[in-house]
């Protein structure tokens, strides 16, 4: 499968104009939509949709549950699955619990985490970070009308749920097969890793996270088994795997996690023109469940937090600390001969992190590139856009393209002229569909976001012609006799496959007896089509360039070593 996630409204004004708009997300090859939240949230600010109001309606300018029910159907006959979030965590104040709780209702109360004074908050306080530092400080709002503190890890407006209490559960079930029922085939389950509360501790991927995770997919598939689960969970490598499920989780928990790793490794390789951070960090993850998939990503509607463990960093000798310093000054321009154009996000003085936003074309380049009128600069941004959707596309599990990425679309400058969007600036990289540029990009092969569109397309096209790519096949990086090149290699029963990626501008030269030791004397390049013999002394890999080689008939490949 090949993913593609928009908002509904960015991308085709309504859900009837989502279901006018399928030709062309099956052009691309699309087998996956995940469209941003869409239930009807509250007035106002609302976090992007993320604070529903009313889970049993769509978003009046959208459109209605019968249309939403149209729309899977629609989807399905193009044997595209309907992705929508589920959003766990909290529900906005003016949802209808909340305003039952405010109301003194004791039953609804407990649906949420309501003290009467900062006795317990905190308490809590002493160990739980924060997730909005700049525009929503603090876990817990004081709220006039419940008369208490009420947590809000997110913003204030957001509430979160008692996960400790079984109603709340049940109504979840109730709400994932209702929403089954009209078509939905995954659910995005929104900042799974907050579900349980623990007193001294951060409060996020406690082991409750998991059991309930199993139970909520226990429930669905005794009546909807095709419903898959799908976890955001923007967490450390070293936790992220429990939400594929570890020990007595395996394989019962999410059927799909996002690679965030990965993604924050890429724009940390493009950055630093090395890849042992990212090969390392790969190493260490330990092998996934063989029926979960990962969600691959190059950007996504969120920030990119430098999720980078101290001891990743230091493998490659590097501080921690430092190293992410230096991404977020990268990222945001600021660091001295960056190529990137992003914004700062959520600044914490406390912990020093700068998290960031931008669109990938912005932050790979592009966007600077092109005010300097500078043809090769040009030329890089777009060679290091279609190595990052490379990597993506060759990982194995399911690449999530990003609304625009295809058409390589810029920061859009305007985003704060909209006032609830002007003090987030994750909204700088969430733009309208340019569909003008899209109805003439595949007849302007030469422009960059023709050069982006049509490399994404073979890239596509090419993947699917690669049993190789197989989900449940895992990824491990090789030896890299130079650190600017990225070597993955897949053992798939159909044999092995190298992947090769530089990560500079520069041309590097490789010794082939890396390559031959697992390939044989002969491999083919599934992007180019062309056979590379390996019997040479070196290999040259151009800047910026992407191998996909499969051992070529009678190459003597090795296969499993
Ligand atoms: C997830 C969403 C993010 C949102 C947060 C709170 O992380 O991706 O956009 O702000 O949850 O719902």
């Amino acid at each position: 499968m090949v993913g593609y996630v928009a908002y509904a409204d960015r991308f085709a004004g309504t859900l009837a104009g989502v279901g006018e708009r399928l030709d062309y997300l099956e052009g691309l090859g699309v087998r996956y939509l995940h469209l941003m939240p869409l239930l009807r949230p509250r007035e106002g600010e609302n976090d992007g949709g993320y604070a529903v109001a009313d889970d049993r309606a769509v978003r009046p300018d959208l459109g209605t549950m019968d249309d939403l029910a149209a729309l899977a159907r629609g989807l399905r006959g193009r044997g595209i699955s309907l992705v929508l979030d589920l959003v766990l965590n909290h529900v906005a104040r003016e949802h209808g619990w909340a305003e039952r709780a405010r109301a003194g209702d004791p039953r609804y109360r407990a649906y949420f985490h309501i003290h009467p004074d900062r006795s317990v908050p905190d308490l809590y306080e002493r160990t739980l970070p924060e997730v909005f530092p700049d525009f929503a400080p603090g876990n817990f709002s004081w709220d006039p009308e419940a008369d208490g503190w009420v947590w809000t890890t997110f913003n204030a407006y957001q509430w979160d749920l008692n996960w400790g209490n079984p109603d709340v559960f049940l109504e979840f079930v109730d709400l994932i097969l209702h929403l089954a029922n009209r078509g939905v085939e995954v659910f995005r389950l929104d900042a799974i890793a907050f579900l349980w509360k623990r007193m001294g501790t951060a409060c996020q991927n406690e082991p409750e996270v998991h059991w309930l995770t199993r139970a909520l997919r226990a429930a669905a598939r005794i009546v909807a088994p095709a419903v898959a689960f799908k976890a955001e969970a923007i967490v450390s490598p070293a936790e992220l795997m429990g939400y594929l499920g570890r020990g007595a989780h395996h394989g019962r928990v999410s059927d799909m996690a996002y690679h965030n790793s990965l993604m924050v490794g890429l724009w940390s390789s493009l950055a630093s023109r090395d890849t042992r951070l990212l090969a390392g960090a790969l190493r260490a993850f330990p092998p996934k469940p063989t029926n979960t998939a990962w969600g691959l990503y190059v950007r996504c509607h969120d920030d990119i937090g430098w999720a980078i463990a101290d001891e990743d960093a230091a493998r490659v000798g590097l501080g921690g600390p430092a190293h992410r310093h230096f991404l977020s000054d990268f990222y945001s321009g600021e660091f001295p001969g960056s190529f990137a154009r992003g914004l700062v996000f959520q600044h914490n003085p406390y912990t020093g992190d700068r998290r960031i936003s931008g669109s990938a074309a912005s932050l790979a380049g592009l966007e600077a590139a092109l005010d300097a009128g500078d043809a090769g600069r040009v030329d890089d941004a777009v060679r290091r856009l279609l190595l990052l959707h490379a990597v993506i596309l060759g990982f194995g599990g399911v690449p999530l393209l990003y609304m625009g990425d295809e058409l390589a679309l810029l920061n859009d400058s305007g985003y704060a002229d909209v006032p609830e969007h002007a003090a987030d600036n994750r909204w700088v990289h969430r733009p309208q569909m340019d569909w003008a540029l899209a109805a003439r990009v595949q007849g302007e092969p030469d422009t960059p976001a023709g050069r982006v569109n049509a490399g994404l397309r073979h890239l596509i096209r090419v993947r699917r012609s690669l049993p190789h790519l197989h989900a449940s096949v895992e990824t491990w990086p090789l030896h890299s006799p130079d650190g600017r090149v990225l070597l993955l290699r897949r053992d798939h029963p159909l044999g092995v496959m190298v992947q090769a990626y530089n990560f500079s501008e520069q041309e590097v030269v490789l010794p082939a007896w890396e390559l031959r030791g697992v390939l044989g004397t002969e491999a083919a390049d599934a992007l180019t089509g062309s056979r590379l013999g390996l019997d040479r002394p070196t290999l040259r890999l151009e800047g910026y360039r992407a191998l996909w080689l499969v051992a070529a008939e009678g190459s003597g490949s090795v296969g499993l070593v």
